[in-house]
């Protein structure tokens, strides 16, 4: 079965490989809906993997909580993980840079989307791996007041454009298959994968 969360652990299992014992971090995670699956596959692969997710609303991590204890959770922005990393790692053992970072569904959320590559990319280790799922572009103007969704979506090469001026590789593909439903409204769903 094509899944969002497949495509996306396909890329993070794919060469060159992760070690073993890689440190994966989810920015703007939520309730952790494509965390913990993510993490459950990758498990398989990676034993010694350690997973951290990140979120800027604590009740959404509050409830990620609830549902696993294998991944340490922190608050911070998308806008700046290295800073909210940093703040984090006064209380808890956070790594500074990271093998891979993924977010899902949280760009649309950022004002600006470049500042959001920028301080993945900052956050990652040399060669280490990025990947973004988010909508493509669409006209459901009510989503920004009835979700606080800042984007309508993205055409991929407007992303693309972005994401080439921090990583050394951007390759971007809409997802056949698979939409964002929201009440009877959808969206297409494009993943961006990228290399530092
Ligand atoms: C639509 S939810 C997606 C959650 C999860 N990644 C998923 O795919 O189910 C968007 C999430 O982004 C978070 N968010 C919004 N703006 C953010 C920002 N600037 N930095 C970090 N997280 C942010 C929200 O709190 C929310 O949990």
């Amino acid at each position: 079965m094509y899944s969002a969360s497949l495509t996306l652990s396909n890329y993070l299992l794919s060469p060159p490989n992760l070690m073993k014992n890689a440190e994966i971090l989810d920015v703007g995670a939520g309730t952790g809906f494509f965390t913990t699956k993510i993490a459950e596959k990758l498990c398989k692969h990676l034993p010694t993997a350690s997973f951290y997710a990140m979120d800027i609303t604590p009740a959404m991590l509050k409830m990620l909580s609830k549902k696993t204890a294998d991944v340490l959770l922190f608050l911070g922005t998308a806008e700046n993980v290295g800073a909210s990393i940093r703040f984090a790692r006064k209380h808890l053992e956070i790594p500074e840079k990271f093998d891979a970072v993924y977010s899902t569904l949280t760009l649309h959320h950022c004002v600006d989307i470049e500042n959001v590559f920028q301080s993945i990319h900052e956050v990652l280790k040399t060669n280490g791996k990025a990947v973004i799922v988010d909508l493509c572009k669409h006209s459901f103007k009510e989503f920004k007041k009835e979700m606080g969704d800042i984007h309508l979506g993205f055409q991929p090469k407007q992303v693309k454009e972005k994401a080439s001026k921090h990583f050394s590789m951007v390759q971007i593909e809409k997802i056949p298959g698979i939409r964002c439903e929201v009440s009877g409204r959808s969206a297409e769903l494009f993943i961006a994968y990228m290399t530092a």
